[in-house]
């Protein structure tokens, strides 16, 4: 990281993450809450998304469709509190753009209004890029979302690669270029083969950033649960774990109910005379 103590560290805006394309290779992560936005905030991650996974990480949902705006506004507005350097995205859930560009605007400024400088839509067809074009106009940057768009898992039958067929990888190209078109400032490719990703990466000026999209993207992005272990159970292919959490937790969880129950705890030191 390029700061001293007496130079508080530059924030990353959203015409700095679009100038990284090229030059400097963009690490992204999601995060849902304050205390996990304060250590983020000491790493050189340039870019945090405020995903709809917190319908899955947070509120154990199977999809990312019941999670509405309120919740998102408010997980947003607790990672805005102890983020200072990365750029904040958040995500706009499912139904808080697609009815209208109006619905969309006032959902984009709430999630702006807690502290998000840039919003996440997913899709790339007519409607969604009109609405993008809407909410870049009245000065919200857009970053867009192609491939496997969980919002659309039912439309996919599954949370399945995308791409895989010559006509749809030739219609997500055409959408990329669309979108940069359209206005957006980055692009999140999900579940993609790495040729895609890679042709898509190299036909826009924008960054893409992947996630099961191989290494050819300006970036990467993981769910940050998934990163750090949480889930013993959930191992897709592309996620790589940085730690297992879960059995630290365990351990720690364990010793403490051990120590209450044997009355270790509180020793004389942790109580007040
Ligand atoms: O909601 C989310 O976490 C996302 C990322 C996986 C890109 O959309």
């Amino acid at each position: 990281m390029n700061h001293t103590p007496s130079q508080p560290p530059k924030p990353y805006t959203v015409p700095r993450i679009r100038e990284l394309k090229g030059s400097e290779r963009i690490a992204a992560i999601t995060c849902y809450d304050a205390s996990f936005a304060r250590i983020i905030d000491q790493t050189p991650i340039q870019l945090v998304l405020v995903g709809d996974s917190a319908a899955n990480v947070i509120y154990g949902l199977d999809t990312t469709l019941p999670i509405r705006i309120d919740e998102m506004v408010m997980h947003t507005r607790a990672v805005a509190a102890g983020l200072t350097r990365p750029l904040l995205v958040g995500d706009m859930p499912f139904l808080s753009y697609q009815p209208s560009a109006e619905i969309a605007i006032t959902n984009a400024g709430r999630l702006l209004q807690a502290g998000a400088k840039a919003v996440k839509v997913e899709g790339g067809g007519a409607h969604i890029r009109g609405i993008i074009t809407k909410l870049v106009e009245i000065g919200i940057p857009v970053m867009g979302h192609l491939g496997l768009t969980p919002q659309s898992v039912h439309r996919f039958g599954g949370f399945k690669l995308q791409g895989k067929k010559a006509s749809d990888a030739e219609r997500m190209l055409v959408e990329a270029k669309l979108l940069e078109q359209a206005g957006c400032f980055s692009l999140v490719l999900e579940k993609i083969p790495s040729k895609l990703a890679a042709k898509i990466t190299s036909s826009v000026s924008i960054p893409t950033i992947g996630i099961g999209a191989g290494p050819s993207c300006d970036g990467q992005i993981l769910v940050l649960y998934d990163l750090l272990g949480l889930d013993p159970a959930f191992k897709p292919r592309f996620v790589r774990r940085y730690a297992e959490l879960a059995g630290i937790i365990l351990d720690a969880l364990a010793r403490y109910a051990s120590d209450v129950m044997a009355g270790n705890f509180p020793s004389d030191k942790e109580s007040f005379s």
